[in-house]
């Protein structure tokens, strides 16, 4: 079951990653990731990238600070920088890939991916990895786009066309992941809507501050420098007919699927 062969190089994209968290708060993925959560003690983020999502884990819990886990070397140093300045309490951070946790079985309460499944080279592989480290009881939760459902309507899908087809190879239907996760021995799947993001950029401030930039998204970063620069003239000329006053939207849901396993 692998995917696409466009392969995101973390290690490029690191320093600006976080860029993407001062546009829009996410505030519905936050809530699904902090109930998900409830008051599970052992838990573990895998593809924690530079480890935002890791430190809401920690939020308001008594519990020890969550596991993350990442194969970029840059990725993990922004998430361990950013856990030193929040917390006495080191996070505990693994280089790692997703096909091969290396943990025991029956270690965590709760595994999450936020942004990071569609990485990831066999997902059938990483279920099954996720189903062994997760004890009696445990649930995976995956948060991320489903571009086959076509509501999505999105400035990087509309002017750097190969984008939604890719999307397209390396996002599963989240009712594919739901059948992937049975068969991968979870009990019970279900699936929501985590997040609908809406957000309204006027394109000159966009292409003036580094938004329409090959390290500002996956989408943008795969393509060859051809393909980029291709999509950053058209939406330059578009610009440029609305007289400057072109909006860029960026209105996409993003979904949560869980996978339980019987207690
Ligand atoms: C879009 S980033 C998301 C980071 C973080 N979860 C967030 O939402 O801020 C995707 C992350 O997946 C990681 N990744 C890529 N391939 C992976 C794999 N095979 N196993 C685990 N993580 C992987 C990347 O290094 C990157 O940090």
């Amino acid at each position: 079951m692998s995917v696409t062969g466009r392969v995101t190089d973390y290690d490029r994209v690191a320093a600006r990653f976080d860029a993407r968290y001062a546009l829009y708060p996410y505030d519905g993925v936050r809530d699904t990731l902090q109930h998900f959560l409830g008051d599970a003690s052992s838990v573990l983020e895998v593809g924690c990238g530079t480890g935002h999502w890791l430190a809401v884990a920690h939020e308001g819990r008594r519990a020890p600070s969550p596991c993350g886990m990442d194969p970029s070397a840059a990725m993990l140093a922004q998430a361990a920088a950013r856990g030193a300045k929040a917390s006495a309490e080191r996070p505990h951070l693994v280089r790692a890939r997703a096909e091969d946790l290396p943990w025991r079985d029956a270690t965590f309460d709760r595994i999450f991916c936020v942004n990071a499944l569609h990485h990831f080279s066999d997902r059938a592989r990483f279920f099954a990895e996720a189903r062994r480290v997760l004890k009696p009881g445990g649930g995976l939760l995956t948060i991320g786009k489903d571009p086959h459902t076509e509501h999505d309507d999105w400035w990087v899908y509309r002017y750097f066309e190969e984008t939604r087809a890719i999307d397209c190879d390396r996002f599963a239907r989240v009712r594919t992941l739901r059948g992937e996760l049975a068969l991968a021995g979870f009990a019970w799947t279900e699936s929501l809507e985590a997040d609908h993001i809406e957000v309204v950029t006027p394109a000159s401030e966009a292409l003036a501050s580094g938004v329409v930039d090959p390290r500002f998204t996956s989408q943008l970063t795969v393509l060859s420098e051809e393909e980029f620069s291709r999509g950053a003239e058209r939406l330059r000329a578009a610009n440029e007919a609305a007289g400057g006053e072109l909006q860029l939207v960026a209105d996409f849901r993003l979904y949560a699927t869980i996978g339980w396993i019987g207690g």
